[in-house]
């Protein structure tokens, strides 16, 4: 690997930093990925410090303990959990990313990766092939947090020479933890209840299109730009990035391939709104240029990989 050599992994609990911290620590070491968050990791394979965010000063003690020198820092409140509690959402996103910035910049870090999201994006955004530079003007909280933290990453680029790095996520389907509270939550939901239940109740409209990426896809972007050329990059914080793009209706047929007694009822509630304001698809030609971003999972081999991973579970009486 290039010049990464010791990581601290903010909410590393949570449904990436589940997956991403144990793919980190064979990349780069054991000892050398300390996760954090606010609760006890699933597995407990490596250093973990209980850290909230929004504590400086113990975020500077951890840094300087553990001889940090670059943050991956996935610690926040997604776009349902903010539409319940926006108060929190603002202090965590927002004062939880000025921190971490103010750390990498006094204790001169090699990089931060904060992920940004497709809720950067608003009604005003074209919804096909969303471009990289277009109208950013979300109606969530969650979404004014992320266009927030966007903007404050490439400020402290500019101004202070931190090496800010961030992807525009769409919807993270996966199968270790579950989904933090997101508006694409119905797509990973669904596989459980499928394999369980055979029945699921959808919380979007059947026709509802969103840009998702499945979680092999996800770990390797984050990879992929946390080891990228700086000197190839134009853009810093706020890469698109296309994987997959489906509506419920889609989705659902596609499982039913595999489980065809499966029945799904639409009751679509609060979250329809937000879908409605997010794009379908996105244009990644800027991923695609300077990091040469490739995705590799479509809807078939994702929902084949996901089936075959939870039924297996199942089986063994662990889902
Ligand atoms: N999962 C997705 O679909 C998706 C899509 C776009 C962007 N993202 C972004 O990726 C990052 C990680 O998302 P995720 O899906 O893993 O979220 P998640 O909700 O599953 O995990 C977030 C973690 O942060 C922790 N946390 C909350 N407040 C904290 C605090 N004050 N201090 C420390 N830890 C705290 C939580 O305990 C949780 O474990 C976030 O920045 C999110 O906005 C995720």
């Amino acid at each position: 690997m290039g010049d990464i050599r010791r990581i601290l992994v903010t909410g590393a609990s949570g449904q990436i930093g589940s997956e991403l911290t144990p793919r980190l620590r064979e990349l780069y070491g054991k000892e050398n990925v300390i996760a954090s968050d606010l609760r006890k990791p699933v597995s407990d394979d490596g250093p973990f410090e209980m850290l909230d965010v929004t504590d400086a000063k113990q975020l500077d003690e951890i840094v300087v303990d553990h001889e940090i020198d670059s943050i991956v820092h996935l610690a926040a409140l997604l776009s349902a959990s903010g539409e319940q509690r926006p108060n929190v959402a603002w202090h965590v996103n927002i004062d939880g990313l000025y921190n971490v910035l103010e750390v990498a910049r006094n204790r001169k870090l090699r990089r931060v990766f904060n992920p940004s999201s497709i809720a950067v994006f608003g009604p005003e955004t074209p919804r096909e092939k969303t471009p990289q530079e277009t109208v950013t003007k979300p109606r969530t909280i969650y979404g004014i947090t992320k266009v927030t933290g966007e903007l404050l990453g490439n400020y402290y680029y500019q101004k202070w020479g931190v090496d800010v790095r961030g992807i525009r996520f769409p919807g993270v389907i996966s199968n270790v933890s579950p989904p933090g509270g997101g508006t694409t939550d119905y797509a990973v939901e669904i596989f459980y209840e499928a394999i369980k239940n055979r029945r699921y109740t959808c919380f979007l409209k059947p026709d509802s299109i969103l840009p998702m990426i499945y979680m092999p896809d996800c770990l390797r972007s984050i990879v992929e730009l946390l080891e990228a050329d700086l000197s190839r990059l134009k853009h810093h914080t706020d890469f698109n990035l296309r994987a997959l793009s489906f509506s419920p209706i889609q989705l659902v047929a596609e499982i039913k391939r595999h489980i065809p007694d499966l029945v799904v009822e639409y009751k679509p509630d609060y979250r329809q709104a937000i879908a409605d304001s997010w794009p379908m698809s996105l244009n990644d030609s800027a991923a695609r240029e300077e990091w040469e971003w490739r995705p590799t999972f479509d809807l078939q081999t994702m929902v084949k990989d996901m089936l075959g991973v939870l039924s297996e579970r199942h089986r063994s009486g662990k889902l």
